[in-house]
């Protein structure tokens, strides 16, 4: 049986990865989006996330429209743009979509169908996590629906992306990652520390080239921005694919190495505000509340990775 998932996504060129993946993945069906604010405006991500259902066929996936902005903090949407390109698809040209969103907003969208269902869905969040949250304090009864929540986000040794302590996804509403975290949900973290390990290189778009056909043309005009700003502000040549390797947690767990911590994030307003930290020694004598991934057979998920890129391009 296929895990069935529900993705709240901020596509977002590595979110659009993410999709691809899930879609060409026997493991896995996916039965709704949910988006969110992020990499760039709601209104963008929302666009793209039905763009994208439209140009791989799958129209019959719907795409609920969530919240517009953080809990508490400002956004720094202007930081997406740089990274994603103005659209959040990069070099892309995707047509305007004939998709709608449903009417129901994410928040009761995610609410109504995990209560419809209690613990036979899982939860994949690969944007800042402010539509989990809300669910959580809307709902009571939401946090023991979901079976299981797997979310890219945090540097837990790692450096940051955003400030030199907390990666995006958190950073960007760190409050709401505070209420998810200490929910009771069962979470599974796929931080930065796993996802700088996972490097999709120019060779590698090359390579998936070779194939004529729009998707790989698609792999290639979406990560071209995403590149170009890896090897301008990172140096090297290339782009890590962070939210694809969520889907790792299903299709190949076995290229993970998982610790189990009691992980929080720091909501406290200084400069480390949006720093998930693990107590690794135990200090706090709090139970484990995350599954974290903290190392990755790198290369060969990026493999995984272009095999199925290969595939769906050849369909
Ligand atoms: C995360 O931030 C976003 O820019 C990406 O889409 C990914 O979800 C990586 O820090
Ligand atoms: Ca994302």
């Amino acid at each position: 049986m296929p895990t069935r998932i529900i993705l709240d996504t901020d596509p977002g060129a590595d979110d659009a990865l993410a999709i691809l993946l899930m879609l060409s993945s026997p493991e896995i069906q996916l039965e709704a989006l949910t988006t969110v604010h992020g990499n760039v405006t709601i209104d963008k991500t929302t666009r793209n996330a039905l763009a994208l259902l439209e140009f791989l066929n799958a129209k019959n996936i719907p795409v609920a429209q969530g919240c517009s902005l953080p809990l508490v903090k400002p956004p720094h949407q202007a930081q997406g743009e740089v990274v994603h390109g103005s659209s959040g698809m990069g070099r892309t040209n995707l047509t305007e979509p004939t998709l709608k969103p449903i009417e129901t907003h994410a928040v009761d969208y995610l609410i109504e169908r995990f209560l419809a269902e209690p613990k036979e869905l899982t939860l994949f969040a690969v944007g800042p996590l402010t539509n989990v949250a809300l669910a959580i304090r809307k709902e009571p009864k939401f946090a023991q629906a979901v079976k299981k929540l797997v979310i890219m986000g945090g540097a837990i040794r790692s450096g940051g992306n955003m400030s030199p302590l907390a990666e995006f996804n958190i950073s960007e509403d760190p409050h709401a990652a505070h209420i998810v975290f200490n929910s009771g949900i069962p979470i599974t973290l796929i931080p930065l520390d796993v996802t700088y390990k996972c490097l999709l290189t120019s060779a590698d778009i090359e390579r998936l080239n070779k194939i004529d056909s729009p998707i790989a043309r698609f792999v290639r005009d979406v990560t071209a921005d995403y590149m170009e700003f890896y090897l301008k502000y990172e140096g090297f040549a290339g782009c890590a694919l962070h939210d694809p390797l969520t889907v790792a947690a299903i299709i190949a767990p076995e290229l993970l190495t998982f610790e189990s911590h009691y992980v929080n994030v720091d909501i406290s307003g200084g400069v480390s505000t949006g720093k998930t930290y693990a107590d690794f020694m135990k200090v706090t004598k709090k139970p484990a509340n995350i599954k974290v991934a903290l190392d990755v057979k790198g290369r060969e998920f990026v493999e995984l990775f272009i095999e199925r890129m290969e595939n769906l391009a050849k369909q």
